[in-house]
């Protein structure tokens, strides 16, 4: 079994690193199966991507693509033609694409194409604005896929809800696969080098387009985070898109907010077990805050995780309604985890079984 892993941005080496690491041990056990990666270069820092290939020991990736840094249209077609000859070299029986970023998009489309098998982890989300790229990118990765692997029950619900189980016989709810890495990395968690924190802090990270990209947002931001750092300390590993909207509007974080450059995979498992509270428009750092029992402020008006919002874990706030001072008093002292959204850590187990089952018929 030859299978094609397509990732590029930083949240998909944390979920793709769980399932290298499962597909390396069925290898050991004598399966027959080849992992082949494609990176495409969507994230090209060393702390935005190799770090993780380092820290999580994933497989060095057999081909790079270079695509980084360009406009969303330019960087997916760049990405599918680049991509293409590779498939047809490779001949895999199965293409894995992680999440919703323009690396899955560009891998579905390239394989769809070409009629290989895709199979898509974490299908079945949606956040039903289809302003966000990432809705865009997760509902046609969905309809050209084979095989969807849902995180949740809730994903399952929405896939039948648009009726994908007319067409797709294979949708299974498998389990959140960042439980596998959170529960199988947590103990080797780093404190990031040269960080001083003092005792309670907020973990904070905001690079969503819909929270940078308009001046008058991000100005919003900055400075409700300001008043919040009045409060207690912040400490804020700066995704380069902020960094860059920041500078350009000529914005001013004020010195009890921690300014970080992004940290590596151990270091957030550090920071996620220390803080009190997250705040964050990231849609993996919402569920891993709760895999931490630490509640969660979502600065969106939508999330991809309902169930959160639903249990009190996770509220969602548009800081042009809500001040985050009010919501942080608000939560801070939720302590109800106790339900297991997420399957119990065996996920990239699950994904395999069902693949070699599937692919070996
Ligand atoms: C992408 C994903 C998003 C995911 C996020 C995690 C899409 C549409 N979005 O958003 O779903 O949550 O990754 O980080 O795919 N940049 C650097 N260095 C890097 C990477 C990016 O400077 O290593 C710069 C780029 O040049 C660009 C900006 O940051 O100017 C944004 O990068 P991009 O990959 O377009 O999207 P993200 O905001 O990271």
């Amino acid at each position: 079994m030859k299978i094609i892993t397509i990732l590029g941005a930083r949240p998909q080496f944390i979920k793709a690193g769980s399932m290298s690491r499962e597909i390396n041990r069925q290898k050991d056990l004598g399966v027959d199966v080849t992992e082949v990666i494609i990176h495409t270069g969507q994230h090209y820092d060393t702390n935005m991507s190799d770090v993780f290939f380092e820290e999580m020991q994933i497989p060095k990736p057999n081909y790079f693509l270079g695509i980084g840094g360009k406009t969303h249209g330019a960087m997916t077609g760049q990405m599918i033609e680049k991509i293409e000859p590779i498939l047809v070299k490779e001949k895999p029986d199965c293409v894995l694409v992680y999440g919703d970023t323009n690396s899955t998009l560009a891998g579905a489309i390239a394989s769809s194409k070409l009629n290989l098998k895709i199979a898509h982890v974490e299908a079945g989300l949606r956040s039903f604005n289809l302003k966000m790229p990432e809705e865009v990118n997760r509902i046609l990765t969905d309809r050209v896929s084979n095989i969807l692997f849902c995180p949740t029950d809730s994903a399952v619900e929405n896939l039948k809800n648009e009726s994908f189980s007319n067409w797709c016989d294979n949708i299974e709810n498998v389990g959140d696969i960042m439980l596998d890495s959170a529960l199988y990395y947590k103990e080797k968690a780093l404190i990031p080098k040269g960080l001083e924190i003092k005792k309670n802090f907020i973990l904070a990270t905001i690079h969503r387009a819909e929270n940078t990209d308009s001046p008058e947002t991000l100005k919003n931001i900055v400075s409700q985070f300001n008043k919040l750092a009045e409060q207690i300390e912040i400490v804020l590993p700066l995704h380069p898109r902020t960094k860059k909207k920041i500078e350009i509007n000529k914005l001013k974080l004020y010195d009890n907010i921690n300014v970080i450059a992004p940290v590596s995979y151990l270091n957030m498992l550090y920071l996620l077990n220390n803080c009190k509270l997250v705040v964050t428009d990231s849609g993996g750092l919402q569920k891993e805050a709760y895999f931490f029992k630490k509640p969660c402020i979502t600065v969106r008006s939508e999330t991809e995780w309902t169930e959160l919002v639903e249990c009190g874990a996770n509220k969602l706030i548009s800081l042009f309604n809500k001040n985050l001072i009010d919501a942080y008093f608000e939560m801070i002292n939720f302590n109800n985890f106790s339900n297991s959204f997420y399957g119990n850590g065996d996920t990239a187990s699950r994904i395999f079984i069902k693949l070699n089952n599937l692919l070996n018929k």
